[in-house]
């Protein structure tokens, strides 16, 4: 598959027609003209260098086409990429600006990004816009074409850290050649980088080189030598970079680096003091903790085994019960909408810059599909983020499956988009994801021309033949807006119009936020009917995400069940068509104020106020059902807490979502002492006291977080087992939990054989 997808790219890829200027043909400069001329020989490379026995080497080799002067290679180059230690880069820039052509791209590898950009902006506009700064993150202690090898950026992280000047055009070529040789392109601010470089690797290098220069200088250097051994030679081996460019580097990037450099002193005058106290606690605290820190970094990014923490661990939620609910509150951006933000700032024309983002396994998972079909994305950071958009027809054939994780609404949505691409791909997900039915998407999509291979039982994973599509008319069986919105997706592209009929109103993010992007769809309320048609294009926007009412809703219970409650919770987004909870719960008796109305970017949101007071059993009307989907497993939570008996039916679709809700409800609930029966469509609920003990997530995020909630009205302690989930949609929950008042700890458990 990976072989076979990465030839489409290839063969797609416009670099292919570029003429590309290698500016410097050391082990970066090297390793990319080698990767390029691997992915396609009939790509035109000439280079640069003071090492003329280099060029004539690369030249004997095919690895470049032409040698010369700067002077007269500049003008006739497409893309220009500077391979030079920062301060020469630097140097550079005013000559190379003189140089190219009108059109040329450039882009550099320097280490230091902020000096970088400030030497582009003292430019003309006209070469600014065109110079993308870059950052590969796949050096080594070589530094020379010798070492220099075609695979030295696969699956390597480069960081792109456009400037505001920057077209989306350069952007997209530079991320585009990346892309060609096999690097995942991530984007970052200039000044972050810098900083983050500062801490991780240029502190490390200088650690380095000063250890061995301290070594150096002791006369009894001959015989500590002798007896170094592995952990020297580990340490040290960062000492043996390239001198040059490690000045460059230092001299660059001089105030974020002495900023690193003075904590590290600071600390360092702390390990001093307690060493000479002979504090063996302190060194113990501080040393394990270094470890846990860097074996949980080595297992995530070099794999398990290197790793003593490992995939081994559980995590659990332990919550006492007596906790109270108080305060003001902003919970996490919401995720339907966040990952629609995403894609559509993906496939728009132009800038997209999104805030409120939510930072949750699942959108990041959403996010990484994009970055690898070649948009380039900056963030996010503190929930912001810009898309620089590739346009409609601007993806690129991914070179990996698309793991979509835990999320339905990902490999939905992006079925429907996937399927009308002129590239295949895969989209897999994780052992929840993969028992999840996706006949919904897949069958409709079939009846447009589209191609899509699933596993037995219309399961994932889904290999998806991109192809010209026909617009139908669906009509939904179930009201479903990942269904909804696949079918819209597929129709940005399908040849004529694709309308959508859905049986009862469910989320419209998708319609809302197409309209944002300036896309023309006809909304006919009293038919409930979507139409769309690939006649249009979307132009970037901003976009300020909400906060999630599906993560504010398990605190919306919170403070309804729990005596004395107060609680305020900011700016969650109250579209009529996800505010199921907030009926439900008003229609049980619950204190819930909406204030502060207002609109942002096409969608409702408001302040909610919600205090404590006695809730009664309700019939859960059927036309809530779609308008409170996702908040069921917290609602039975209200349901058990309330006075008298509460039921749902007509909610069979609870059974295939991250796990089956009902379900795994039934048996949590039935643990703690309630008394619930179940139905293929629904279940009843009889209100009642709520014991302790130990109840199973099922791994579904929803689940555990509604269980923890539970504990305020519980007897005795609940367990609730299995909560790494919760990570995929609401980073930060245990963390509000206990800041609003209720006791709740986080304990990694062994996993029993
Ligand atoms: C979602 C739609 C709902 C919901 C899911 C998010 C969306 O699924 O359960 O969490 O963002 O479109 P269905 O469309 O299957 O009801």
């Amino acid at each position: 598959m990976r072989a076979e997808i990465a030839l489409i790219g290839n063969e797609l890829s416009e670099i292919v027609s570029k003429k590309i200027l290698i500016l410097g043909l050391g082990l970066i400069g090297g390793s990319i003209a080698r990767g390029l001329k691997q992915a396609n020989e009939e790509i035109f490379i000439s280079a640069c260098d003071i090492e003329e026995e280099d060029l004539n080497q690369a030249l004997a080799e095919r690895v470049i086409d032409k040698s010369g002067s700067l002077k007269e290679l500049a003008p006739s180059s497409d893309i220009l990429v500077i391979a030079l230690p920062s301060l020469t880069t630097i140097e550079l820039i005013p000559e190379i600006a003189r140089l190219i052509g009108n059109n040329c791209i450039v882009t550099d590898v320097a280490s230091v990004k902020s000096p970088i950009v400030n030497a582009v902006m003292e430019q003309t506009d006209s070469f600014s816009r065109r110079f993308v700064p870059c950052h590969p993150i796949a050096g080594s202690e070589q530094s020379k074409f010798s070492a220099s090898y075609a695979e030295l950026f696969l699956n390597r992280n480069v960081i792109l850290t456009p400037h505001e000047k920057c077209t989306v055009d350069s952007i997209n070529q530079v991320n585009e050649l990346w892309h060609l040789l096999g690097a995942q392109v991530l984007g970052m601010e200039s000044g972050k980088h810098d900083e983050i470089l500062a801490a991780t690797s240029h502190l490390p290098h200088l650690l380095a080189y000063s250890t061995v220069d301290v070594l150096a200088d002791q006369q009894q250097r001959e015989k500590i030598f002798k007896y170094a051994a592995g952990g020297f030679a580990d340490f040290s081996r960062l000492a043996s970079s390239n001198a040059k460019m490690w000045s460059d580097i230092f001299v660059a990037n001089a105030k974020t680096t002495v900023a690193v450099l003075d904590t590290y002193i600071d600390r360092l005058g702390q390990f001093r003091e307690q060493i000479a106290n002979k504090n063996h606690d302190f060194l113990m605290d501080k040393f394990s903790n270094a470890k846990e820190v860097r074996d949980e970094f080595m297992g995530k990014h070099f794999g398990a085994a290197m790793n003593n923490l490992s995939a081994e661990t559980v995590l659990n939620y332990v919550v006492e019960p007596g906790g109270f609910v108080s305060g003001e509150i902003r919970v996490p951006g919401d995720k339907s909408i966040s990952h629609r933000a995403i894609i559509l700032g993906a496939i728009a024309d132009g800038v997209t810059n999104v805030s409120g983002f939510l930072e949750s396994e699942d959108v990041l998972n959403t996010l990484a599909a994009f970055r690898e079909m070649g948009v380039t994305i900056t963030g996010p950071e503190e929930g912001e983020l810009t898309i620089y958009g590739v346009g409609k027809h601007g993806l690129k054939a991914p070179r990996v499956p698309l793991d979509m994780g835990n999320s339905g609404t990902a490999i939905r949505l992006l079925a429907g988009l996937l399927a009308a691409q002129d590239f295949n791909s895969e989209l897999i997900g994780d052992w929840s994801l993969c028992q999840r039915p996706m006949g919904r998407v897949v069958d409709p999509l079939t009846t447009m021309g589209a191609k899509i291979e699933t596993a037995d039982e219309s399961k994932p994973p889904l290999k998806i033949y991109g192809r010209h599509l026909n617009g139908v008319d669906y009509a939904m069986h179930i009201a479903s807006a990942q269904v909804k919105s696949c079918m819209l997706f597929a129709g940005l592209y399908a040849e004529g119009e694709t309308s959508v009929y859905e049986p009862a109103p469910c989320r419209d993010h998708t319609e809302r936020m197409l309209q944002g992007f300036g896309y023309r769809l006809i909304c006919d309320e009293s038919k409930r009917t979507t139409k769309i048609n690939n006649n249009g294009s979307l132009k970037g926007t901003d976009i300020d995400v909400p906060a999630d009412i599906s993560s504010a809703a398990f605190f919306l219970v919170a403070a309804s069940i729990c005596p004395g409650a107060k609680l305020t919770l900011r700016h969650v987004g109250v579209n009529p068509t996800r505010i199921g909870i907030i009926n439900l719960l008003h229609e049980m008796g619950a204190n819930i104020d909406i204030s502060n109305e207002t609109e942002i970017g096409g969608e409702p949101v408001a302040d909610l106020k919600v205090s404590y007071s006695e809730l009664s059993g309700i019939t859960v009307p059927a036309n809530q059902i779609p308008l409170a989907i996702d908040e069921f497993p917290i609602f039975f939570i209200a349901a058990a807490c309330a006075k008298g008996t509460t039921e749902l039916r007509g909610a069979e679709e609870l059974r295939v979502k991250e796990s089956d809700r009902i379900e795994a409800m039934a048996v949590g609930l039935k643990s703690l002492g309630i008394q619930v029966k179940t139905f293929p469509d629904g279940i009843r609920i009889e209100g009642g006291d709520i014991l302790g003990g130990r109840v199973n997530s099922f791994g579904d995020h929803r689940i555990a977080m509604a269980f923890s909630i539970a504990a305020l009205r519980s007897s005795s302690a609940i367990e609730v087992e299995n909560c790494s989930n919760v990570a995929t949609s609401f980073p930060g929950f245990a963390v509000l939990a206990k800041q609003v008042g209720i006791n709740l700890s986080e304990q990694l458990s062994a996993i029993d054989e």
